[in-house]
């Protein structure tokens, strides 16, 4: 599914004392079956954007497309949104409040015409993607799992109902090291079939690995869109945005400033051991 905002503004409590502008004409297209990164410093507009697109805060100024439908047009049917976006929003964890397991991956399903076996089916397989054995943990007690337990739960619940778009709002932040790279094997995966993915993080490593194209929002504003090696090389721009490129580049950095020869779009710890290695190799000699 493709998704275009085009010229979005929101503003929050307009016209008082604590106005704020949060998305300031962004105009983005995003194709079906990408996987773009959205960057930018704290409080630049990420997760409003992520919830414009989401169908969930009407912008002052735009339009918002899924599939060149305007989500917003009047007759617009947000019950089909609802059902081809997946959104996973900071901390899910947070969310989980069913009692079982099965009801709380189910949730999203309740609206839907699927028979209770396909329920049970599409819940099962859900549960399945992010490591857990339905069986085992149907009747359990969302609030008995823990931090990182909870979090794949509440990713279950919106894999269930087999969106087209993810909107993912800082989905790897406080996972541990393993957690994270199995859920963005997961993401991978489901990118791979098709699903378009717009992830939110601050982590570039995770991004450089993972997402071919790279938004940066700064004040509201788009202020970088492209390929993530191109934007990653944009060192001094990236120190004014507010973003890291990661500790890959920032090693590769290091290695150019003792007189190695790295080209700026070594940005990942696969492209820098070539060149560590022919360091190590001339040390030898
Ligand atoms: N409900 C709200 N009412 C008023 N202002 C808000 C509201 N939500 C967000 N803002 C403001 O809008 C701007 C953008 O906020 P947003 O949460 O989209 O940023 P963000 O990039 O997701 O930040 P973070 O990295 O901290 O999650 C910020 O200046 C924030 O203070
Ligand atoms: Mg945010």
């Amino acid at each position: 599914m493709s998704l275009e905002l085009r010229e979005v503004v929101l503003t929050y409590a307009p016209h008082t004392a604590l106005e704020c502008r949060a998305l300031d004409g962004v105009s983005l297209r995003v194709e079906d079956g990408e996987f773009v990164g959205i960057m930018g410093r704290t409080g630049c507009g990420k997760s409003t954007l992520l919830q414009v697109a989401a169908g969930l805060m009407r912008p002052a100024e735009g339009t918002v497309l899924v599939d060149g439908e305007d989500i917003y047009a009047p007759g617009y049917r947000r019950s089909r949104l609802c059902e081809r976006m997946g959104v996973l929003f900071q901390y899910p964890e947070k969310q989980l409040f069913e009692t079982t397991v099965e009801r709380e991956v189910s949730f999203a399903l309740r609206h839907t015409d699927l028979t209770m076996a396909e329920r049970r089916e599409r819940v099962c397989r859900a549960l399945e993607l992010v490591g857990f054995d339905y069986q085992k943990v149907r009747e359990q007690s969302p609030l008995g799992f823990s931090g990182g337990e909870k979090r794949r739960l509440a990713i279950a619940g919106v894999l269930a109902a087999r969106p087209g778009i993810l909107l993912l709002d800082e989905p790897i932040a406080g996972l541990d090291p393993v957690g994270r790279q199995e859920f963005l094997a997961l993401t991978d995966r489901l990118c791979g079939e098709g699903v378009t993915v717009l992830l939110v993080s601050h982590n570039a490593d995770a991004l450089a690995d993972h997402a071919r194209r790279i938004v940066i929002l700064e004040n509201g504003v788009l202020a970088a869109d492209g390929p993530v090696e191109q934007v990653f090389s944009r060192r001094e721009e990236l120190a004014r945005w507010g973003v890291s490129p990661g500790q890959a580049a920032e090693c590769a950095e290091q290695l150019r400033t003792r007189g190695e020869e790295v080209p700026p779009d070594v940005i990942r710890y696969g492209e820098l051991l070539p060149y560590l290695l022919r360091m190590g190799r001339r040390r030898e000699r």
